[in-house]
C-alpha cells in the first residue's frame, strides 16, 4: 500500500468500497445463526422490496447481473441466429451474456456527451435478424428512452435494459428497468446497492418472470427452494436444463438493508459529484455533462477524460499518479472492440465505434462511494489537481 504526502499515512482509498453498517452485519449474523444460508425467506423479502421500489409485479433475485442478462435474453426468446444491439461502452458481461445465449451482439457507437448508445445510429444497424435492443444506462445516466422505446415498437424488438449502474435512475418520472420487457440490476461490491455478488431481473411479464425463476435454479419447477422448509417436503420436477444462478440468503441479508438506504447513499454520491464538478471546473479535462432535464442520474460513476495533448499527462500516467497518492481509480471502460476475443470472433475494430474508442482510452473513474468522508473527497481533489497541473 503506497504511503504518500496527500493521504498522510491514511489507508489506501479503495475504489468503490461499499458502505456496510450494523444493520447489514446483524442480518448476516442472523442468517448464520438460523443456519439458512442459501436461497430462502430473505431472498424473497429482497425480491419483494425491489419489486416495490421499482413498482413492478415481478423481481427475481440471481447471483449476478451477468446471470440476469443471460436469463433475460433467453426468456425473451432470443438465441441462435438472432442479433441483439448494444453499446461498446459497457462491461464485457453485457455482450458475453448475448453470446452465452447463442445470439450475436451488434454494436452501435455512443453519443460522446452522454456516453450512452446513440439512438440516431441504431436504425442503420437493424436487420431482419435483430430481435432486441439492450441499452446500458452508463454511469447511471438514463438513455434516451423515448427514442429507444419508439424504435423497439416500430421494429417489433424486445427491450432489455442493463441497469447495472442505474438503480435510482429515472427518465421523465419513470424508473429505469421498467421501460422494456426486462430490467437487469447488479449488486456487485462496487454497485449502488451492494451484496458482494448479486443481481436481479424486474419485469411486468408473468411468463418471462416464471421462466427466469425456473432457469435460475437448474430448470426445476417454481419454488423448488422451498423443498426443505417447514411447509413439508415438496417434490420438484426438472422442466428444462437450467443454470445454478440463485441468490443466497446471506447476500439478500445485506441487500435488504442496502436497498432501504438507497436514497441516503444516492444523496451522498450526488453531493460528492457536485463537489468534484465544482473543484475540477478549471482543469484541462472533460467532466461529465450536466444531467438531462426531466431525468434522475444515479451518480454511480464519476468519470473524467484525460487526454495527453490537453492535460499534459497521459491517462495511464494519471492512473499511476492517483494510485501512488493513495487513491484507487477505475477505467469504465476500454471500448469492447479493443479486446482481442471480440476482434477475433466477431471482427470488431476499434475504429468502427470511434467515440467509444476515444473515450475508453482517456476515461478515468474517481471514487464516489457514500463511504467517503469529506476529508477523503478533498484528498481525491488534491491528488487529481496535482496530477493535472491545477
Ligand atoms: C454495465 C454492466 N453490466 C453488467 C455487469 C455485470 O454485473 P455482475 O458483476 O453483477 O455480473 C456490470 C458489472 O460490473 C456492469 O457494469
Amino acid at each position: 500500500m503506497p504511503m504518500n504526502s496527500i493521504r498522510n499515512g491514511k489507508p489506501f482509498l479503495v475504489f468503490g468500497a461499499p458502505l456496510l453498517e450494523d444493520e447489514e452485519v446483524n442480518e448476516v449474523v442472523d442468517s448464520m445463526r438460523t443456519g439458512w444460508l442459501g436461497t430462502g425467506p430473505k431472498v424473497q423479502r429482497f425480491e419483494q422490496a425491489m419489486a416495490a421500489y421499482k413498482g413492478v409485479p415481478y423481481a427475481m433475485a440471481l447471483n449476478s447481473c451477468t446471470a440476469a442478462l443471460h436469463l433475460s435474453i433467453l426468456a425473451a426468446g432470443i438465441g441462435e441466429g438472432d442479433e441483439v444491439i448494444t453499446t461498446p461502452m459497457t462491461f464485457c458481461a453485457t455482450v458475453n451474456a448475448i453470446l452465452h445465449a447463442g445470439a450475436t451482439p451488434v454494436l452501435v457507437d455512443i453519443d460522446p456527451s452522454t456516453l450512452n448508445i446513440d439512438p440516431k445510429l441504431i436504425e442503420a444497424k437493424i436487420t431482419p435478424r435483430t430481435k432486441a435492443l439492450l441499452p446500458v444506462h452508463f454511469a447511471g445516466r438514463s438513455c434516451d428512452m423515448d427514442a429507444i422505446t419508439g424504435l423497439a415498437r416500430k421494429h417489433g424488438l424486445k427491450l432489455i435494459e442493463d441497469c447495472a449502474h442505474a438503480i435510482e435512475t429515472e427518465y421523465k418520472g419513470r424508473k429505469a428497468g421498467t421501460f422494456g420487457d426486462l430490467g437487469c440490476f447488479s449488486f456487485y461490491v462496487t454497485k449502488n446497492v451492494a451484496t458482494g455478488e448479486g443481481g436481479m431481473v424486474t419485469t411486468s411479464n408473468e411468463e418471462m418472470a416464471s421462466r427466469i425463476k425456473i432457469l435460475g435454479l437448474h430448470g426445476m419447477s417454481k419454488d423448488a427452494w422451498k423443498r426443505f422448509s417447514d411447509e413439508g417436503f415438496k417434490h420438484y420436477q426438472v422442466v428444462e436444463a437450467g443454470f445454478k444462478y440463485n441468490m443466497m440468503d446471506l447476500q439478500a441479508a445485506i441487500g435488504i438493508h442496502q436497498l432501504a438506504k438507497v436514497e441516503r447513499f444516492w444523496k451522498r454520491r450526488r453531493e460528492i459529484w457536485s463537489r468534484y464538478q465544482e473543484a475540477f471546473a478549471t482543469l484541462p479535462v472533460d467532466l461529465p455533462s450536466p444531467e438531462e432535464p426531466d431525468t434522475r442520474h444515479a451518480h454511480h460513476l464519476y468519470t473524467i477524460q484525460v487526454e495527453k495533448d490537453r492535460a499534459g499527462i497521459s491517462r495511464d500516467a494519471f492512473l499511476d499518479h492517483m494510485t501512488s497518492h493513495g487513491i484507487g481509480v477505475g477505467v469504465h471502460y476500454l471500448a469492447l472492440p479493443e479486446h482481442p476475443f471480440y476482434q477475433q470472433t466477431l471482427g470488431w475494430r476499434p475504429e468502427d465505434t470511434p467515440h467509444a474508442t476515444r473515450i475508453g482510452r482517456s476515461t478515468v473513474s474517481l471514487p464516489i462511494s457514500p463511504k467517503l468522508s469529506d476529508e477523503d473527497v478533498e484528498d481525491v481533489i488534491e491528488a487529481a489537481r496535482r496530477g493535472l497541473g491545477g
